[in-house]
């Protein structure tokens, strides 16, 4: 058994609820472990105490609960999931280095600034500590499936649209298509606006072989946007409300005039969408089991994601 502490006991480290028409789904860091036998959960921190009450319905004893960090130096600790707000997560990993555990699964965005991330970043490599930011999408079976199609197809274009910020929602996105297209050779900004929290950015992105991502930002509507379009010669897949329902249309000819094609839906098989917080916990599993060496979260890596963020925010 390995032994887990969650810091921060929100809507993602316990509170957001299961996606209804998916139950067997964990949705939150506290919910995905219970699953696996192999994790022992010895403390959940929050600073706020009424945090612990609205977990109530889990009966945990209340011993298990802390709102002092220091607590937790005497616990030999596996692994530590951070789900505070971003803006505490610098902080909350230097205090965490000396309790030495093998893993950290930290929210994202890592922190709000480039440097705070290489040196968060360096910091871990110094100490052998592995991190993963949680961009979930990479670990969701059905984004998995899809990045198999994405990366034999050739793509012609893929608009994203977002709300709710570029750090909060678009670097998801953007985390997903440098995981199937590796780097990114130039960007292009069209329209930046800072807002209070957060940036509301229109940016064009190009992968190798021309490939052109318009990543598109909305505000002031009443719903949530995380949708994109994947157009290739003869077909197109469509991915709307975050990936939980995805469309295949293909090529056909077209019933009203010759000689023009227009798109039908066509059957695609994949997975439902919500186990990404469940796979995240099962190949940690393995991590610790020595099975796996989680090699794509590595600090070269991590390092570059945020330095294209950063150069993106920067308008450069
Ligand atoms: N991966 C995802 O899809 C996803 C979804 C939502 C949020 N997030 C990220 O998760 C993080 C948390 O977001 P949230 O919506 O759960 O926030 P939240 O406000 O619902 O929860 C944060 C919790 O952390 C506690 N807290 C704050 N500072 C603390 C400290 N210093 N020590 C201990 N506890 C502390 C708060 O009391 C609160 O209970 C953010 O970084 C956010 O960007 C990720």
């Amino acid at each position: 058994m390995f032994n887990v502490v969650i810091i921060g006991l929100g809507n993602v480290g316990a509170r957001n609820s299961v996606i209804k028409t998916l139950p067997q789904y964990k949705r939150n860091h506290l919910e995905a472990i219970l699953k696996f036998k192999e994790l022992n959960l010895v403390k959940l921190v929050d600073k706020d105490p009424k945090s612990f009450n609205k977990i109530n319905k889990y009966k945990f004893d209340k011993e298990l609960f802390t709102s002092n960090l220091k607590e937790l130096r005497s616990l030999k600790i596996d692994l530590i999931v951070i789900s505070t707000p971003t803006s505490s997560h610098k902080k909350i990993i230097s205090e965490c280095m000396d309790l030495k555990p093998r893993l950290i699964i930290c929210e994202k965005p890592l922190t709000e600034d480039i440097v705070d991330d290489h040196s968060i970043i360096n910091m871990l490599q110094n100490k052998r500590i592995k991190l993963i930011v949680n961009y979930q999408r990479r670990f969701e079976s059905n984004f998995r499936q899809l990045k198999k199609i994405l990366i034999r197809k050739e793509i012609n274009k893929i608009v994203f649209r977002y709300g709710k910020g570029f750090l909060n929602y678009a670097t998801h996105f953007i985390d997903f298509l440098i995981s199937c297209f590796g780097k990114v050779k130039r960007h292009k900004i069209i329209n930046f606006y800072k807002n209070k929290k957060d940036y509301d950015i229109d940016v064009c992105i190009e992968f190798k072989d021309n490939l052109k991502v318009f990543i598109l930002s909305f505000q002031n509507l009443n719903y949530d946007v995380f949708e994109f379009e994947i157009y290739d010669k003869n077909s197109k897949i469509e991915v709307l409300n975050g990936g939980v329902e995805l469309r295949y249309l293909k090529k056909q000819k077209s019933l009203i005039y010759k000689n023009y094609n227009t798109l039908n839906s066509s059957k695609i098989s994949m997975s439902d969408y919500g186990d990404g917080f469940e796979n995240l916990y099962r190949r940690s599993i393995d991590f610790l089991e020595n099975k796996d060496t989680l090699s794509e979260f590595n600090s070269k890596d991590q390092k570059y994601f945020s330095s294209l963020i950063s150069s993106i925010l920067n308008k450069k």
